[in-house]
């Protein structure tokens, strides 16, 4: 006999309760593009210098059309990211929101995460096409906001944190740099993490790698702009191909996950470094299980790991997708895998977690 499946009762109030969630879900989507518009049009930064203004006002001193300005200005109104004064018709950029969207030097500088986001949005129809066949899409291969957001959205973290408190958290690191230290900075992107210590560390000498080639271009055009050229050098190749040995430290910022194999990278940190020698890895603050990353940041870093991570692992030999979600448990087991005997977590923020690893 035939059995009829009963029908699961649905809860009116829990579905309204999800459609008015997605209506803001759907205006926060649509603010990303619209950070990046005010971003890069001077907008907000127009709004932190002048204090409230009207859409005249913003767009004669932006050089923009009033008419996209007041909707643009309504649309941050509606977000919360301005004030709105109907008496005089001018909007406020708070000034917590001012650092927040305009000081590059604070922690709290946001608009390299929208930036990096409205990049991998703007590639998710590539990306899905990959979900289907299983391909990968190397990191190369993303538009320039993915490239240049990621080096905007890191770099706060970088300077606030970097030289004062992971550096010296590592056993006997800074004493090294301090006198005349060779370091390499695999995966460096644009140069960020090693422009920051190769400033700190006068004496010592850097060389950072990338396999992707115009991230290496950005990255000698970054040196030169702040005068360490002289002291960093940065090439265009795979971890595995990084060139010399006898390094007395070995970065990685959040890109060992983002590696086809890791273990392999991990195997050549050790060809790499000095016998007495550290490897410093930074990856994406996360915990061992699903369950410990069900949260806004791990919500995130899920969705940069699925547009972003995933498949630029996927694109490479061996393929292990760690995941920017791995956890220390999973990048332990990595660098044991390739002989390393000491690990430990030396230091960890809301957003990263880091560690030290010795032969
Ligand atoms: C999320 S970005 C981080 C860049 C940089 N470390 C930073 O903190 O701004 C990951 C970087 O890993 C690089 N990458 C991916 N696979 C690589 C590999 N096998 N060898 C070297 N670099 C690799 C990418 O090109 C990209 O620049």
């Amino acid at each position: 006999m035939a059995t009829t499946e009963k029908p699961r009762a649905v809860d009116e109030e829990r579905l309204m309760e999800f459609v008015f969630r997605a209506v803001d879900e759907v205006g926060a989507t649509l603010n990303a593009a619209l950070v990046v518009m005010g971003d890069k049009l001077g907008l907000y930064r127009a709004l932190a210098d002048a204090g409230p203004l009207t859409p005249a006002e913003l767009a004669g001193r932006t050089s923009t059309a009033e008419r996209y300005i007041r909707e643009w200005l309504n649309a941050q109104a509606a977000g919360g990211y301005v004030t709105y004064d109907p008496e005089s018709g001018r909007y406020t950029l708070p000034p917590e929101l001012a650092v927040a969207l305009t000081d590059e030097s604070s922690p709290a500088y946001l608009p390299g995460f929208f930036q990096i986001a409205l990049g991998s949005v703007i590639d998710s129809p590539r990306i899905t096409e990959a979900v289907e066949s299983g391909d990968g899409f190397g990191w190369h291969a993303h538009v320039h906001d993915v490239h240049e957001g990621c080096e905007r959205f890191f770099r706060p973290g970088y300077n606030a944190n970097l030289i004062g408190a992971w550096l010296p958290a590592l056993d006997g690191v800074v004493e090294k740099l301090e006198q005349e230290a060779l370091v390499a900075d695999l995966g460096c992107g644009h140069g960020a993490s090693t422009i920051l210590m190769a400033q700190a560390f006068p004496r010592s000498t850097f060389v950072g790698s990338d396999y992707h080639e115009g991230s290496i271009q950005t990255a000698r055009i970054r040196a030169e702009e702040v005068g360490v050229a002289d002291r960093v050098r940065f090439e265009t190749a795979a971890a595995a191909g990084h060139p010399g040995d006898g390094y007395d430290l070995v970065t990685m910022f959040d890109c060992l996950h983002d590696m086809g194999d890791p273990v392999g990278a991990a195997r050549k940190v050790r060809d790499l470094l000095a016998p007495d020698g550290t490897w410093m890895i930074v990856e994406p603050a996360a915990g061992d299980r699903v369950e410990d990353n069900l949260n806004p940041v791990g919500r995130a870093y899920y969705g940069f790991s699925t547009l972003l991570c995933t498949p630029a692992s996927l694109s490479q030999e061996v393929g292990l997708a760690l995941g920017a979600q791995a956890g220390e448990a999973r990048i332990r087991e990595v660098a044991e895998a390739a002989g390393f005997t000491r690990f430990r977590r030396v230091a960890e923020t809301p957003f990263n977690l880091v560690f030290e690893a010795r032969p």
